[in-house]
């Protein structure tokens, strides 16, 4: 028995933030990044739209990237003040997450960060509103996971908060928002959706419908990530990148992920490797390692009329390289030395992250450090 849990409404396609006319509120508080939706316009019409619902609104701005808890307590503070009974989370991910966690403090003003970090700690919401989100960048999926990742500077540590609680209410999925994102944001975000639909695909408590979720998702990836990284205005593939993202989030906050993100989540919080390409460099060694229990990776090798995991491995080496992401770990500046000293750290911090709990093939730590070291260098390993 399982249980699949989404967004009440998912609202797609190209013009689709139209949508946010037929909402049901007083007032919103909406939740924002920095300048990006400011100038490509999107802030402008979901006010708009608001306004047409019959709603008031008010903007909440400047969350940084990976959002502090002192920016969440300040947007809890400013929410209490403004009493809203919606609220819309609106740009990347880190504006949507840090108004997902806002949320919780608006509603339990007395939580703290350590407390909700505990898997499933999160009370019952929606008692005073309920939650919009509206991606810009096609990658964390966050506009249908049940996830918001928190960071404590002070402790240098990153807080993911996970529980159905958090699964927005209502997700707009409209590619249009995304034309004005960088090439490398696109880069490293399309590859986070691929790793998404690729670690929810083979995981441990897999079932056919987060397959066929899965599935499609990587399908989307493979055929509009380079439209989308080269021609930012080809609408067809910004839209159909931001599906992919949406699918597979679906896919991933219901069956979770596996050791690509264990082992990234390290890399990403060590040395600065941006979340997407750390993991689009370990995810063809770790489709050799897992591929020795499962034989999903050959399914997906299917896509390209090809049989074998290593044939979708390669796959993967070929996408990446065509939108600019290296090969290696060490082409980050890493040194020789940097790297023998912290390779077991990350190792012990990789076998307990959560994800590994997932992931098909159950990794001793001997195996998690000989794929750090293979990716390092940049080989492919045979283990
Ligand atoms: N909640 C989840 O499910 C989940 C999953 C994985 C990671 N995360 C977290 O997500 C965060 C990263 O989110 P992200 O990858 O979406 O990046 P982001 O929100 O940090 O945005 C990256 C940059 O792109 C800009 N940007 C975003 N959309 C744009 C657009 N359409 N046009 C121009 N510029 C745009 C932003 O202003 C920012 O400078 C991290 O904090 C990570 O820990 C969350
Ligand atoms: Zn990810």
């Amino acid at each position: 028995m399982a249980k699949f849990v989404v967004p009440k409404d998912v609202f797609h396609g190209l013009g689709s933030l139209e949508n946010l006319k037929e909402l049901k509120g007083t007032k919103a508080v909406i939740v924002i990044g920095g300048n990006s939706v400011k100038a490509n316009g999107s802030l402008e019409r979901t006010e708009n739209y608001l306004k047409e619902a019959g709603m008031s609104s008010v903007v909440f701005s400047d969350v940084e990237a990976d959002p502090s808890i002192e920016t969440v307590k300040k947007g809890a503070e400013f929410f209490t003040q403004e009493q809203p009974d919606v609220i819309v989370g609106l740009g990347g991910c880190s504006a949507i997450d840090a108004a997902k966690a806002m949320w919780i403090y608006y509603e339990y003003p007395d939580s703290t960060l350590e407390e909700l970090a505990t898997p499933f700690a999160v009370k019952a919401m929606r008692n005073k509103a309920y939650f919009v989100a509206i991606p810009s960048t096609s990658g964390t999926g966050t506009e249908i996971t049940g996830l918001s990742v928190i960071t404590d500077r002070e402790k240098g540590t990153k807080y993911p908060i996970v529980s159905h609680e958090l699964t927005p209410d209502v997700a707009i999925i409209d590619g249009e928002l995304c034309e004005s994102m960088p090439a490398h944001v696109t880069a490293n975000t399309g590859l986070d959706a691929l790793s998404h639909g690729v670690e929810a695909y083979v995981s441990n408590i897999a079932d056919r419908y987060n397959d066929a979720l899965a599935k499609g998702a990587i399908e989307l990836v493979f055929k509009n990530l380079n439209a989308a990284h080269t021609e930012p205005n080809n609408k067809e593939a910004r839209q159909a990148m931001h599906d992919a993202s949406c699918m597979a989030g679906m896919a991933f906050t219901n069956v979770w992920l596996g050791i690509v993100h264990s082992m990234s989540h390290q890399i990403g919080g060590t040395f600065g490797i941006p979340h997407g390409c750390g993991n689009a460099i370990l995810m063809p060694n770790v489709t050799r390692f897992n591929s020795k229990v499962t034989d999903k990776y050959n399914d997906l090798a299917g896509l390209f009329g090809k049989s074998t995991a290593e044939d979708f491995a390669q796959e993967i080496e070929t996408l990446r390289a065509s939108v600019g992401v290296v090969g290696s770990i060490k082409e980050y500046g890493i040194s020789q030395a940097d790297w023998d000293a912290k390779l077991d750290t990350l190792t012990q911090n990789a076998m307990d992250d959560p994800c590994t709990l997932f992931n098909p093939r159950k990794p001793k730590f001997e195996e998690i450090k000989a794929l750090y070291q293979a990716c390092y260098e940049g080989n492919a390993i045979t283990i």
